[in-house]
């Protein structure tokens, strides 16, 4: 089987390429990735030379290009992981993010289906999506499968209409497809610009922790190697056409978890100003911002036997000593222009 992993350098991508590697030696594995800012090689450096690996540098947006490769490969199947993935860049520069996760995963889809022109038979475009198309929960309730999609930011607009995509491709042209809406993912060689790895990152470097708001928005935290599993579980089980929720049954407010993350800090630095927790300062909202997500994950573990592995302690735990022993890895991939980035938000 010849399986195409879109945005495999990515966070998750990296996680999902290695376990598969691993797990079906037999698998012919190509890892599509434009290496964007956030798209990193390094985080596949153990398994760089597994025989059955190939990564191919290329952009999703590139149409013709795309084509080709498939016509080349003759992929059996493909896990797409590769997007923009940032909510706070999708607020600043939306149109990048119709290009890469909308027309990306149209060129995808085009490609997939000329390339096997109507001979489905053990196919499958499995699109890998996110919780924030339901949009926002109130103080009670849990995204279901069902629940109509709602998206309030450019980055979970985009998400949705892809879905809507692959869908219109299932039922327009007989394309099996897997859609799959995970909640927030955290663990090694997630870019420091996200919740978890940009507070760790900071206190490392005694800047600020800026609390969106008032720090009482609300997240389902999953640990990404979990994430990884129910893929695969997915992939192999689960049944055409059908959409999974995957979600760690983990719910924080941020305030409450950026104050545990700072006291396992505090517990492996000796800082010179103190508890980490002085850092914490709140800053002005996230427009948009979708005050709580939490998903019922019900259908994947009684159809697929699903549960996640790792709690949420342990998993912040592995991913803090992480960080620490990879100071490198932050410094590489937080040089250049990500600087521009962080002044632009941050407005320092
Ligand atoms: P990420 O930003 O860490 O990685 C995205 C990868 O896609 C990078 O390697 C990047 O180089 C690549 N990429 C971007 N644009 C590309 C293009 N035009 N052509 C080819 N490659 C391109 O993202 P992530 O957090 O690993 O998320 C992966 C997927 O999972 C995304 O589709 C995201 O929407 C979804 N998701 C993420 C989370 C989360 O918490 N991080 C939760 C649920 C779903
Ligand atoms: O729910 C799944 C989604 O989770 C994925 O689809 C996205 O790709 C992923 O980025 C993530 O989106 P969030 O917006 O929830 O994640 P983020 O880490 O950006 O923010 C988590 C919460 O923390 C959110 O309520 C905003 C808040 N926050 C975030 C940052 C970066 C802050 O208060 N301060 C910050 O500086």
């Amino acid at each position: 089987m010849r399986i195409l992993i879109t945005g495999g350098a990515g966070f998750i991508g990296s996680h999902v390429v290695r376990l598969f590697l691993k797990k079906y030696p037999k698998y012919y594995i190509y890892n599509l990735d434009a290496l964007t800012y956030a798209g990193n090689l390094e985080n596949l450096h153990d398994v760089e030379n597994v025989l059955n690996y190939t990564f191919i540098k290329g952009d999703i947006t590139n149409e013709s290009f795309v084509l080709k490769l498939f016509d080349k490969y003759q992929f059996d199947a493909v896990i797409h992981l590769a997007a923009e993935s940032h909510v706070d860049r999708s607020i600043l520069d939306p149109l990048s993010f119709v290009k890469t996760n909308v027309l990306g995963t149209i060129n995808l889809l085009n490609a997939f289906k000329n390339c096997h022109n109507g001979n489905y038979d053990r196919k499958l475009f499995y699109h890998i999506s996110t919780d924030e198309v339901y949009g926002s929960l109130g103080l009670t309730g849990l995204f279901k499968e069902t629940t109509a999609y709602q998206p309030n930011s450019p980055y979970s607009a985009s998400k949705a209409s892809s879905d809507h995509f692959v869908r219109a491709y299932g039922e327009t042209y007989g394309l099996p497809y897997l859609i799959s809406n995970c909640s927030n993912n955290y663990g090694s060689n997630q870019f420091p610009e996200k919740l978890i790895p940009l507070f760790i990152n900071n206190i490392l470097q005694k800047k600020q922790l800026p609390v969106y708001g008032d720090g009482n928005y609300t997240r389902d935290w999953l640990y990404v190697e979990d994430h990884a599993i129910a893929i695969d579980l997915i992939f192999h089980k689960g049944k055409a056409k059908e959409t999974y929720n995957i979600g760690g049954l983990n719910e924080w407010k941020n305030i409450d978890l950026v104050k545990l993350l700072c006291d396992k800090m505090d517990k492996r630095l000796n800082l010179d100003f103190g508890s980490s927790r002085n850092l914490i300062t709140y800053v002005k909202d996230r427009p948009g911002h979708d005050l709580r997500y939490a998903i019922d994950a019900s259908k994947i573990k009684e159809e697929l036997g699903w549960s996640p592995l790792v709690t949420f302690h342990e998993g912040l735990e592995k991913t803090i000593d992480w960080y620490l022993n990879n100071k490198d890895w932050v410094d590489n991939v937080t040089s250049g222009k990500y600087q521009e980035y962080y002044k632009k938000q941050y407005n320092n």
